[in-house]
């Protein structure tokens, strides 16, 4: 099988070959191979390795950003995307694209399934629900979205690292406590979505997150506590649970935003998301001090 995967250094670009399954031929492609807001830029590009599958692990990600850059926002999260899906239709291709817990408003109290409404608060949701939207008007028959939250890994800027810095940094924090989500690993959500690569038949939106339930405080909380154990930090400070409210940001956020990943779950394993920042914090751990 031979995959394209476009967004080379993000996070789940980075894991996505790391987890490469045996006999996949991948070309990743960075900001500096390939304008992905341009149809004759890419196509060629396909034209020229002839993929199977095109994985789309590339997104405009700053939330807050796009409160007022939402041009920018929605070329890469939805003109891009749908110049991706018809290159992938014009070469047969299968294409895999990752949208957001975003979409969502976050008024519910029940984890969101794939045919729950959706009703973005903020311009980086409104954009990937464009994008979305760009994927089931041009290529539903050979695509898949998989709308995944809050995710991190080794590789990037993410939550779990800021907070190690800051943890290093302060004397104490305070962590939003109302809103409510799953962290989810960048690398069990890359082996997922190798499995969708080669699978049979496959459905036009999937929800994956890693299993469990927390609040930004909680995810804080075990991001100190697994420090420590694992040595990335050497000291402990309070840290205290806060209100939305008492940290203001351009974009709102959703407040509840769990996804229901039972049927992902049926496809690939679902780990808790605290075995899942175990891993992680071990791995970061065992880099810092140099053991790769
Ligand atoms: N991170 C989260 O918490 C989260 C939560 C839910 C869903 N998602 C979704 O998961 C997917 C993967 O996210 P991630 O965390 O891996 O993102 P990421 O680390 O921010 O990586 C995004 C990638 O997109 C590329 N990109 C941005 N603008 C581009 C442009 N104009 N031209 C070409 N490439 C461009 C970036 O390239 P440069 O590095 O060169 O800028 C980067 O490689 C995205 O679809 C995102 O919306 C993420």
């Amino acid at each position: 099988m031979k995959v394209i995967v476009i967004g080379k250094s993000g996070q789940l670009a980075n894991e996505l070959l790391a987890e490469l399954p045996e006999g996949v031929e991948v070309l990743s492609l960075g900001r500096n191979d390939v304008y992905i807001t341009s149809y004759s830029d890419l196509s060629a590009r396909v034209h020229q390795f002839k993929p199977n599958v095109i994985i789309n692990a590339s997104a405009y990600t700053a939330v807050d950003k796009a409160e007022s850059d939402s041009d920018a926002a929605y070329a890469i999260n939805e003109t891009a995307v749908e110049i991706m899906a018809k290159v992938a239709k014009e070469h047969n291709c299968r294409f895999l694209h990752v949208s957001t817990d975003f979409v969502f408003d976050g008024e519910s109290n029940l984890a969101y399934d794939v045919f729950s409404q959706t009703n973005p608060t903020s311009v980086y949701g409104a954009s990937k629900l464009a994008g979305e939207l760009a994927i089931k008007n041009t290529y539903p028959e050979n695509s898949a979205i998989v709308r995944t939250s809050w995710v991190y890994s080794t590789f990037g800027n993410n939550f779990v690292k800021t907070m190690l810095r800051l943890i290093k940094e302060k004397e104490q924090l305070g962590v939003v406590a109302d809103q409510i989500g799953c962290p989810t690993s960048a690398k069990g959500l890359a082996r997922f979505i190798w499995l969708l690569a080669s699978k049979g038949d496959i459905k036009q939106v999937y929800h994956w997150s890693d299993a469990g339930v927390a609040s930004w405080y909680d995810f804080a909380v075990a991001i100190q506590e697994l420090g420590l154990k694992h040595g990335l930090l050497d000291k402990k400070i309070p840290i205290s649970a806060i209100a939305s409210s008492a940290y203001p940001t351009p974009a709102k956020r959703p407040k509840f935003s769990l996804l229901n990943s039972t049927d992902s779950a049926l496809i690939s394993d679902s780990i808790h998301w605290r075995e899942q920042l175990e891993t992680c914090i071990i791995k970061l751990s065992s880099e810092n001090k140099g053991i790769k």
